[in-house]
């Protein structure tokens, strides 16, 4: 395939970073003039604006983490005026307010633009279907794929999420290129295809742009191998912008391009706040580089990756995520994500995709069971061989035990978005 690249992606690296440099101070001096919460802060760190005179520099700013975006509930960190705001997106958080972010027409214009970049860094091309299976609605995942893919040219079918059946009619019916949603919800829409009896790989479908939440390689091998397709990765948030931050390039499938004309990655050491060098993992933080309604300075994302050097583009690049720091599981010392559970998983023969952590306790224990379903037509001594295969594997790999429950198919909840992989029942 031709690898088509806007303007931007075809910048030399110092000119990449003198533009970073010039948006990066006036984006502080935005926030700092227009916004109280970042004036406070920089006033009570001694710094202005204009003692930002290299990238380097930004390391001595204060970080903004949601919780500050909470306390501002509703409009608090906005930046211009309520009446120059075009759209308000927010999630849901699992506690107390949600977090609303704003967008003024020319906020709308770069996002849709991203992820138009985004899309054909996919393989998707102009004059393509693609169908959004993201939810349409507050969160950011429907809207902001609708308007990227309108943007590169292409034709959206904007089935949002829910009422599979559906879903798999749309897809045979409107044969789409490209489909955008959650890795988990493809899971889904595969058991859909086979429960109709129609083969998944027979589909128009070429690429499918998965995110929203972690997902592995081991997963990308499953979904590329069962419906014939391109699998790569899109990441954002909406504190950030929404989704189009970073994408995964089709032709080298080897983590996530940040888009740094628009958004400055740090990874910190998600406890003392330090920078890690570059190849280090830690948390990503992010900083807007040209937001008009809500610029992030410093942003705490709590997810856990490292920062790579450019190989398809000038830009850098994030690794895959591993999780998020609050979906670290720590078991009897032991440090775990759902991630490095996911890759065990989908190792191991006759057990399928669909899988949950339930956390209990036993006494004072915490105690892990892995409740994965089976792949249908497992025989009960396949079934007792493969739980016995996975709880060895997580106690090779990870060093801790944990129990493990084979179930039948189709007998664990199923996502229809951002899918909850730990279940804790620990009161
Ligand atoms: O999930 C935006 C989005 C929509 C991204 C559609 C990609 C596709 P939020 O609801 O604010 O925004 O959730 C952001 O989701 O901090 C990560 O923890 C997680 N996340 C998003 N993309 C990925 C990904 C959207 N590719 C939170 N891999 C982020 C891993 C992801 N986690």
């Amino acid at each position: 395939m031709t690898v088509l690249l806007d303007a931007a992606e075809r910048m030399s690296r110092d000119g990449l970073e003198a533009l970073q440099l010039e948006r990066l101070r006036a984006t502080l001096r935005h926030a700092y003039e227009n916004v109280a919460h970042y004036r406070e802060a920089f006033d009570r760190a001694g710094l202005r604006p204009e003692d930002c005179r290299s990238l380097a520099d930004l390391a001595r700013f204060p970080f903004t983490t949601k919780a500050d975006l909470r306390d501002n509930y509703p409009f608090g960190m906005f930046a211009v005026p309520e009446s120059e705001v075009r759209r308000l997106h927010a999630s849901s958080g699992t506690t107390g307010r949600p977090t609303v972010v704003g967008y003024t027409e020319r906020d709308l214009d770069t996002w849709a633009d991203v992820v138009a970049r985004s899309i054909r860094a996919a393989g998707g091309r102009p004059g393509h279907k693609i169908h959004v299976a993201y939810g349409y609605g507050l969160f950011t995942g429907g809207l902001g794929a609708h308007y990227g893919a309108e943007r590169l040219g292409c034709t959206v079918i904007p089935a949002s999420g829910g009422m599979t059946a559906r879903q798999v009619r749309l897809i045979q019916d409107f044969r789409p290129d490209v489909i955008m949603v959650t890795p988990s919800y493809m899971l889904t829409i595969l058991d859909e295809f086979e429960r109709q009896g129609v083969d998944p790989r027979t589909t128009s479908l070429k690429t499918g742009i998965f995110g929203a939440e972690p997902w592995t390689g081991e997963m990308r091998r499953e979904i590329e191998e069962r419906f014939g397709i391109d699998a790569v990765d899109i990441y954002g948030l909406s504190e950030v912008m929404g989704p189009g931050v970073a994408q995964e390039c089709v032709e080298t499938k080897d983590g996530l391009h940040i888009w740094e004309d628009h958004f400055y990655p740090e990874v910190v050491d998600p406890v003392s706040g330090e920078v890690l060098p570059d190849g280090e993992e830690g948390e990503l933080v992010f900083t807007s580089l040209t937001k008009e309604a809500m610029p992030v300075i410093r942003y705490r994302t709590r997810d856990l990756s490292r920062l790579l050097p450019g190989t398809a583009r000038v830009f850098r690049r994030m690794e895959k995520v591993t999780g998020r720091s609050d979906d670290l599981v720590i078991l009897r010392g032991v440090n775990l994500f759902p991630t490095q559970i996911e890759e065990i998983v989908l190792r191991i023969p006759g057990v399928s995709p669909h899988f949950q952590l339930r956390l209990t306790r036993e006494g004072r224990l915490d105690v892990l069971t892995v409740r994965a379903e089976a792949r249908p037509g497992a025989t009960p001594e396949q079934r007792t061989a493969a739980a016995a295969s996975v709880a060895a594997a997580v106690k090779d790999g990870i060093g801790v035990s944990v129990g493990v429950e084979i179930l039948d198919p189709e007998t664990l909840e199923r996502s229809v978005g951002k899918f909850r992989r730990i279940v804790d029942e620990r009161g």
